[in-house]
């Protein structure tokens, strides 16, 4: 059986965790703790053919292959995150890691045989009970936090779901009460999570672009399930949910890349999101912690962060309510 961790290296973890990105990055080399490469765009290929070959066999080991490198971050960054320049610079980045010349939200397809969906959707049909567990357990904490939150949702709450995939979410949801609207922007996702519900009367699958859907009538929350980081303007759909949910209504993001980085927002740049961007032109991006609350107080959200403490890597949720005091300083997260 594996020894917790000490009380003194958990102090030291969360000391280092303080520290900015660089400064962590060199503590950690210099301890031998971080083993990640740097490569440029021009081994991308090669490294992510090894990743290829590998998630043929082991969804796990291929994982962990990607675990080894990430790119090396282009120093020309505008400073300002707000700025059409520095959206500009993040698009630059995409191309490069995409090898594609534009985006457009169709490069968010997945390539997946229908038949076998229905009856073993991702996670299970990863074989890997590692990511299995995982996504059960950053399911459990949201749907938690749905129903601990502040504005405690019950059935039959109207939820707006965006960018559901599989639907596995979105069916924990349906089969618990809540009246559900899935927003998806690949219509084969669309198709797989209508024949995978059994009570159609409370889904709605809606084929579209999040950031061109319009509410007839004000949801009672809306929830992002690691698809946020995927709206290619996402301070413009956090200003469409002040339209989108009622007055007093939460917004959920879970398991989205909001973390410590060395750059506010932009294209991620490890090893499984460069095999994702590159292999199918996803837009993967992350956003540093305190870019993340600057833009829901710009936007006029309040954000506080509700970790369940289970698992270090997805059990993370974001929970933003209408701003009522626009003047205070970014909430730490
Ligand atoms: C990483 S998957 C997450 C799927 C699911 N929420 C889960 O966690 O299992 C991201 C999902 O967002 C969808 N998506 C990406 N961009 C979108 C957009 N602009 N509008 C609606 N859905 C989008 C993708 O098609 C995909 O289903």
């Amino acid at each position: 059986m594996g020894r917790s961790p000490s009380l003194s290296s958990l102090i030291a973890r969360q000391m280092i965790d303080r520290l900015p990105v660089e400064a962590q990055r060199s503590l950690k080399r210099s301890l031998g703790r971080d083993v990640r490469r740097r490569i440029s765009v021009a081994d991308l290929d090669r490294e992510l053919l090894k990743a290829a070959d590998v998630f043929s066999t082991s969804e796990d080991d291929a994982r962990a292959l990607l675990e080894t490198f990430e790119l090396d971050l282009p120093t020309d960054r505008p400073p300002d995150p707000f700025s059409d320049r520095y959206r500009e610079w993040t698009w630059e980045l995409y191309r490069l890691i995409s090898g594609r010349a534009t985006y457009s939200s169709s490069n968010e397809a997945s390539p997946f045989d229908l038949e076998r969906a229905i009856q073993r959707p991702f996670p299970f049909q990863t074989g890997s009970a590692t990511v299995v567990g995982d996504d059960l357990v950053a399911r459990g904490h949201l749907l938690r936090c749905i129903g601990n939150s502040r504005s405690r949702l019950t059935p039959p709450a109207r939820i707006v779901e965006f960018g559901p995939g599989w639907g596995n979410l979105t069916l924990d949801l349906v089969s618990t009460g809540f009246d559900v609207t899935a927003v998806e922007v690949d219509e084969s996702f669309c198709t797989l999570i209508d024949e995978r519900c059994s009570s159609p009367e409370l889904l709605n699958v809606v084929h579209a672009d999040m950031l061109d859907f319009v509410a007839d009538d004000p949801y009672d929350a809306a929830i992002f399930f690691e698809s946020f980081h995927h709206c290619s303007d996402h301070l413009g759909m956090l200003k469409n949910l002040h339209e989108i949910v009622r007055p007093d209504g939460p917004i959920f993001f879970a398991s989205e890349p909001v973390q410590k980085m060395a750059y506010p927002w932009g294209p991620r740049l490890d090893g499984l999101s460069l095999w994702s961007t590159r292999t199918y032109g996803w837009l993967e991006l992350g956003f540093d912690s305190h870019y993340f609350s600057q833009a829901l107080e710009t936007t006029g959200w309040k954000g506080h962060r509700i970790r369940s403490g289970v698992s270090q890597r997805r059990d993370d949720v974001i929970l933003a309510l209408r701003d009522r005091s626009s003047k205070s300083s970014p909430a730490a997260m």
